[in-house]
């Protein structure tokens, strides 16, 4: 029987995720110095968090992972106190962007519902309201800006490896797909994930915004753990299909802004039926009110049904979006409507929570 060693129980406390996260709590650096005294094992943790749930379910999973473990007789979780925990957290590099004001994350947990038609017209709906706004592509492996945008255009990088962003409809875009056709520049050696998005979030010249779109990849990884970790996130809109609403990934997507402390501003139902181009008659092809219906299950608005349009997708295909190909279309209308309750939302949030507040 292999001996009792606090390698050992780093190695087995790796199969322990943080909640909501595909992310173990050893790689998350949240654990500290493991102490094997007489079969008793001690593991101090800094879960980065004051959440009683999160906290008992770490607690818990711990001591069933190592109660399996040969040799172990009473297992000892110790939870850094919050002072401790703020010090070296794993949330420590969490600071806002100079000049940027709001960060507003697009995400869903299934592929393909429109997170990035939906963040795009976002973003130009809220600069056609007089916002300054700038437009992040965290999904690096399958970047859709530059398309979705029409530019080809390279971010130039200073000297200094500062990035400045592409300038495109009035809007600050910055995209993995503005790097790829001529290889990766000596800045992105080693593409990974978590270094892209946080050279995106640190090394970029954002200059001053009032809204940083973050256009998210589907699902609950890297690129959102990153962003949560290293920036406080003003909230999270939630895309979602209407045949998709009942499944329960879509609260899953809820679930995990939740355990990072950062509020969802509600739900886009996007593909909500079918409008027939030549007759204009709407056809509910999925059925009608399932985002509502999620929407009243977790408490938070719905804040858009967007159609299936044809107009939609040519606008993502063609380089100009729907909101300045057709600003007075009847989608347009509704992305506009969108962008006037994120900010209301966003409005709503600052005035619950007036004082900066730390991640507790
Ligand atoms: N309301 C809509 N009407 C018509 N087509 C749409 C609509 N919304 C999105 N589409 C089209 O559906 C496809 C997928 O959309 P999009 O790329 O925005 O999804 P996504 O959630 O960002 O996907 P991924 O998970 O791959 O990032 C695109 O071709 C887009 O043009
Ligand atoms: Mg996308």
């Amino acid at each position: 029987m292999a001996e009792l060693t606090p390698d050992r129980v780093r190695a087995a406390l790796r199969s322990v995720l943080f909640p909501g996260f595909q992310r173990d709590i050893v790689q998350l650096g949240m654990l500290g110095d493991v102490v094997i005294e007489n079969g008793t094992v001690r593991v101090p943790l800094r879960p980065g968090t004051a959440k009683p749930e999160i906290l008992r379910q770490l607690t818990a999973e711990i001591e069933a992972v190592l109660g399996r473990e040969p040799g172990v007789a009473k297992v000892d979780v110790r939870l850094a106190r919050a002072e401790e925990s703020a010090r070296r957290d794993p949330w420590a590099a969490r600071a806002a962007l100079p000049g940027v004001a709001r960060i507003i994350a697009v995400a869903s947990t299934k592929g393909g519902v429109g997170k990035s038609t939906v963040a795009v017209n976002l973003a130009l709906a809220l600069a056609a309201r007089g916002q300054r706004v700038g437009l992040m592509d965290a999904d690096v492996y399958g970047p859709s800006l530059p398309i979705m945008l029409g530019t080809e255009e390279r971010p130039s990088v200073t000297p200094s490896r500062r990035i400045h962003p592409v300038q495109r409809y009035g809007i600050a875009c910055m995209s993995m797909g503005f790097f790829l056709d001529e290889g990766s520049p000596v800045i992105w050696r080693g593409p990974i994930v978590m270094g892209i998005v946080r050279q995106f979030l640190r090394d970029v010249e954002w200059g001053a915004l009032d809204c940083l779109i973050v256009d998210m990849p589907p699902g609950t990884g890297d690129a959102q753990l990153t962003l949560v970790q290293q920036v406080p996130v003003t909230g999270g809109v939630i895309v979602t299909t209407p045949q998709d609403v009942a499944l329960l990934d879509v609260g899953r997507g809820m679930a995990m802004f939740a355990q990072v402390n950062t509020p969802v501003l509600g739900v886009v139902e996007n593909m909500s039926g079918y409008v027939c181009p030549r007759c204009e008659t709407f056809d509910p092809i999925f059925g009608e009110g399932g985002a509502r219906g999620l929407a009243e299950r977790f408490g938070v608005p719905l804040l858009a049904s967007i159609p299936l349009v044809p107009a939609v997708r040519e606008g993502g295909d063609g380089g100009r979006p729907v909101v300045l190909a057709d600003p007075d279309g009847p989608v347009s209308r509704l992305f506009q409507q969108l962008a006037q309750r994120v900010m209301a939302a966003v409005d709503q949030l600052a005035e619950q929570a007036p004082a900066a507040s730390p991640p507790s």
